[in-house]
């Protein structure tokens, strides 16, 4: 079984859109094993998002993380990693697929409602740049 780290993001939670998002997720399949509610200083959303420090929309990668509450989540299925970038549509809501969730919700390419890791190595960093050991639960016997 496969785990994935998605993030909520602030425009997300601003919509009221946590309840209709994660119906989506949980309704393609995924197994929520790790879920809170949190909010990210400058710091931590840059070092998040530390891998496109040169890109000219860092900064503003950086204020909108940092906006207002987030919602991270450690979602486990077969294939997670990548059954979740489909689920979540290309980056530019304008060219995401229909019935994607940047699709159906996502207002601009900086804000798009949600991320998804891109590896399965990144999945594990991000999973635990989140959440510690305890708060993983173990679903599986
Ligand atoms: P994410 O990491 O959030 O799941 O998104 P992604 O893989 O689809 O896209 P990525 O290239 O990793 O970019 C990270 C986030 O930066 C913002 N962005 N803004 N204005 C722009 O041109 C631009 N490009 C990227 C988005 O919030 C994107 O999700
Ligand atoms: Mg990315």
């Amino acid at each position: 079984m496969e785990r994935t780290l998605a993030i909520l993001k602030p425009d997300c939670v601003r919509k009221n859109l946590i309840g209709a998002v994660i119906e989506k997720i949980q309704n393609a399949g995924f197994k929520v094993v790790a879920l809170k509610l949190t909010k990210l200083t400058k710091e931590t959303a840059g070092e998040f998002y530390a891998v496109h420090k040169e890109r000219p929309f860092y900064g503003e990668l950086v204020e909108f993380m940092s906006s207002g509450p987030c919602v991270p989540m450690i979602l486990e299925k077969d294939n997670a990693v990548a059954d979740f970038r489909a689920l979540i549509g290309a980056t530019d809501p304008a060219e995401a697929a229909e019935g994607t969730v940047r699709k159906l919700y996502a207002d601009s390419k900086g804000e798009n409602i949600i991320h998804g890791s891109d590896s399965q190595e990144n999945a594990k960093l991000e999973g635990a740049f989140f959440f510690s050991t305890e708060e993983v639960v173990k679903i599986h016997a």
